[in-house]
Order: C-alpha cells, then structure tokens, then sequence
C-alpha cells in the first residue's frame, strides 16, 4: 500500500468548442493583463488570436508572445520574459502543444520570481506567488496542462530540466478537441505515441500509488483503443476527444508518479540527436517493457485487462511480451521509425549516451533499477 496525498489543482473545462469558454474560465482570475504563450506554428493556425479576441471582447487587454519552440528552452523562455516584463501581464494562456504550456510555466518562474530558469531545476523552489495560468493544449501528448513542472531545456549543455512547483500549475485547462483537428498527421503520431508511453510508464513506477494507477489505466484505455482510430480518420472529434483526455488524464498520472526508463533513454536522444521526443520514446518504451517484464510481468498484463477486447489490444495473458509487440506495431502504425539505426543514430555514441541516461532524474522511478550497464543493454537492443 502506497499513501497519498491528493489535491486536483487545475479546473477541467472539456468539450469542442469549449475554447469559447475562455473568458468565462478566465473571470474568477485576478487581473485584466493577458499574455497569450504560443508558438509560430500554432499562431499560424489563428488559435491565439481566436483567444485574445474573445478576451478583448471580455474587457481584457492581450498580448502575444509565440516564441515558444519544440523542446523550449532556457533562450525561449527568457525572450518571453523580455516581452511580460513590458507587457506587465497579471494572467498568462499557454495556448498549444506541451512546448508552449511548459514555456508559459518558465517565464511564469522567472518573471514572478526572478534569477534564471536554473535556479528552479528541481522541486518547490519558486521563491514568490506566481501569475495564475490557464492551459488550451492544441496536441493530445505531454498533458503539461495537468503538471506543474515544465521542461525546459539548458541552450548551452542541452540537458532538460525539470522544473516543478504546485505553484507552477495551472488554475485551469480548457480542453478542446477540435483545437486537434489541425494538427500536421506527424504531431499527431508522436504526441500520442508519448501520451501512451505515459499511460504505461507511469502505471509501473517506483512513485505510483491507487490515484496515479486510476489515472493510467483509464489513460491507457483511453488512448490504446483510439490512437489507431486517430491516425486512420482524423477528423473523427469524438477519438480526437478521447485522445485529449487520455493525454490530460496521463499527464495527472505523471503528476502524481513520475515516469520511467523509457524516458530517460529518450532524452539523450534528444539532446544530441534532436529526436523527436514521441519517436525517441517510441523506440526505446517497448525494450524497458520486456525488461521490466521480467519482474514485474502481472502489473503489465492488468494493463493490458484494461484495454483487452479493444481493436488490436492483446489479451492480458500476453503479458511484458504481448504490451511491447503492441506497442511496437502501434509505433510502425503511426509512420515511425522502430529502431535507432533508422534515426541516424550513431551506435558508437552509446556509451556516453547510457551514462547521461542514468543521469535523468526519471531513471530512479523505474520499477526495476537501470543504472549504466542496464541503460546501454536497452540502448543496444534498440539498435
Ligand atoms: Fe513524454
């Protein structure tokens, strides 16, 4: 038995068209100053300006800053910065996928507490009340609408950092499905391949307990049966709808467990390959299956009880060794590479590679320990 200490912080506001809804969702917020976060991207697409307008419309004065980027780092946040320190902003939107709601939390960190992005890699290390936050994610991936840590990555080493404080979430989340209606079909294959890797990650970890397992089984269920879905019809609302709150619902589970091996392979990838994070986690989530398979072989196949007689979903007999072909056959459905040597990695990097994995601070929560020698085995059987 796990104890827990449980308190949902950000307010759901789930339905299409609920975007309609921002100025409403805004109102109980102290403060008439937006400052609207997003990408060029996203910005292109019209949503930020949807939402400022609405807001002007309610009376608020708005501004936006879409200098957030793919994997953000400390250089997006500190433009961001510039930008609210003359714009003086009192509320801040974080409108797109999990790079702009995480860039939002970083220039929330620096602009209410000041020093540099740095200084608050860690936990609870804000120093001051921060700006109130919303979150209207536009991708069903990394449900940083639901956490308050932001990653943020260092310009200059590459390394991310994880930066969480109660402090950091947001007041609330405006999830509207059709907002994911516009996603290019590669956002859409990699952000729910790393919304599933979450489901499964954090319903093993070391942190989990009865809330996190709530949150990941019914996650899992959620976006096991509908990815597919998805990728084959785009426009169906209603599994676009089930893949946002799968993501919501992991990212909650994330919260409250932390995640595992998968992604600690992952983001060295990342930092020296510049790997999509969803295909870096698509490839190496399957090898930490069949590895933590070896003990931990029931609390897979419960996962799999969850998800039994949905489409392809094997049945929960199937086991570590069933989940990882699923999960693989789920990464080559979604136009994925499923091996490293397919992503111009070079097999020579490993052992540098295995040795910043077992840096991440999300190895220690993987149910069976990886240090090292452990990390650069599934590096290899990746390859
Ligand atoms: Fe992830």
């Amino acid at each position: 038995m796990q104890p827990f200490d449980f308190q949902l912080r950000t307010r759901l506001i789930f339905g299409p068209g609920s975007l309609n809804q921002i100025a409403s969702a805004i109102a109980p917020l102290k403060g008439r100053r937006v400052l609207l976060i997003t990408d060029p991207g996203v910005r292109e697409v019209g949503y930020p300006n949807v939402a400022a307008g609405l807001l002007e419309e309610a009376g608020y004065t708005t501004q936006i800053f879409d200098g957030a980027g793919e994997n953000p780092t400390t250089e997006h946040v500190e433009a961001g910065v510039v930008v609210a320190r003359e714009f003086r902003p009192e509320i801040l939107v974080g409108i797109g996928g999990g790079s702009s709601m995480d860039c939002a939390k970083g220039i929330n960190f620096i602009y209410s507490c000041g020093g540099r992005m740095q200084d608050y890699w860690g936990v609870n290390l804000a120093t001051a009340e921060m700006l109130p936050m919303i979150a209207v994610p536009t991708t069903s991936g990394t449900g940083s609408e639901m956490q308050s840590f932001a990653l943020i990555s260092d310009a200059e080493t590459h390394v991310k950092m994880a930066c969480g404080d109660k402090r950091a979430s947001f007041a609330a989340a405006i999830l509207d499905p059709s907002l994911t209606l516009t996603q290019p079909a590669l956002v859409t294959a990699v952000t729910g391949i790393d919304a599933l890797s979450h489901a499964v990650e954090t319903y093993v970890s070391k942190r989990r307990t009865q809330v996190s397992q709530l949150f990941s089984r019914e996650s899992w269920r959620l976006l096991s049966s509908n990815f597919a879905k998805v990728l084959n019809e785009p426009q169906d609302l209603e599994a676009r709808g089930a893949m946002q709150l799968g993501a919501a619902w992991a990212g909650l589970a994330i919260e409250n467990s932390m995640l595992g091996a998968a992604h600690s392979l992952a983001n060295p990838l990342t930092a020296r390959y510049d790997t999509i994070h969803g295909q870096a986690v698509g490839i190496s989530l399957p090898h930490v299956v069949r590895f933590n398979g070896e003990e931990y072989n029931d609390w897979y196949s419960e996962l799999l009880q969850v998800s039994e007689g949905n489409g392809a979903s094997p049945p929960a007999s199937a086991g570590a060794t069933g989940l990882a072909e699923f999960l693989t056959g789920l990464v080559e459905r979604a136009g994925l590479a499923t091996r490293l040597s397919e992503c111009g990695i070079e097999e020579s990097a490993v052992p540098e590679m295995a040795k910043e994995a077992a840096q991440q601070w999300t190895a220690q929560f993987n149910p069976r320990r990886v240090s090292e020698i452990e990390l650069r085995n599934l590096y290899e059987q990746a390859f």
